[in-house]
């Protein structure tokens, strides 16, 4: 099965849960820097991530969204860090659902803020937990 692992992240909190996830996915993981829309369409899993930015997902993301065609059932899921707030994915998740994607799952966790707050985050329990959440996608796949 292929599968892609797409994060955007600022400070580094999100790509430490991509590649968290990715391993126990078997995905390839990537910067969504380096990635074209067309490199979505390969793949029967997706999974997309981001820190949260004013209440909501990097408008990278967004943006980067607007270029997908119809994604026609493809499943997707979402997973995230923040400074507490987490509908920042709910928002990401109609985003992916609006163009065809089937969301099988969101996770996110608190990553270290500018601010300071939430220092050392995503922690090792943290990242177990994403490990955890990346089981349970797997296990909707089979
Ligand atoms: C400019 C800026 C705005 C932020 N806005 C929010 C916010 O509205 N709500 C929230 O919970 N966290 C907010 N955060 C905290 C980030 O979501 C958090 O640090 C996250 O782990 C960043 O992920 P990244 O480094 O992977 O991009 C903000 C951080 C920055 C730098």
């Amino acid at each position: 099965m292929d599968s892609l692992v797409i994060y955007h992240s600022r400070s580094g909190n999100t790509k430490k849960v991509a590649h968290a996830i990715g391993s126990v996915v078997g995905a390839e993981v990537k910067d969504l820097e380096y990635v074209k829309p067309e490199d979505v369409k390969n793949n029967s899993l997706v999974g997309i991530g981001s820190g949260c930015y004013y209440g909501r997902p990097a408008e990278e993301i967004v943006e980067f969204l607007k270029d997908l065609d119809d994604l026609e059932g493809t499943p997707f899921f979402v997973f995230g860090t923040h400074g507490g707030q987490t509908s920042f994915l709910c928002i990401l998740q109609s985003k992916i659902e609006e163009i065809g994607g089937k969301i099988l799952g969101s996770w996110s966790c608190n990553g270290e803020t500018y601010k300071g707050r939430f220092e050392g985050h995503p922690d090792d329990k943290d990242l177990e937990d994403a490990n955890k959440f990346a089981i349970s996608i797997l296990s909707q796949m089979r």
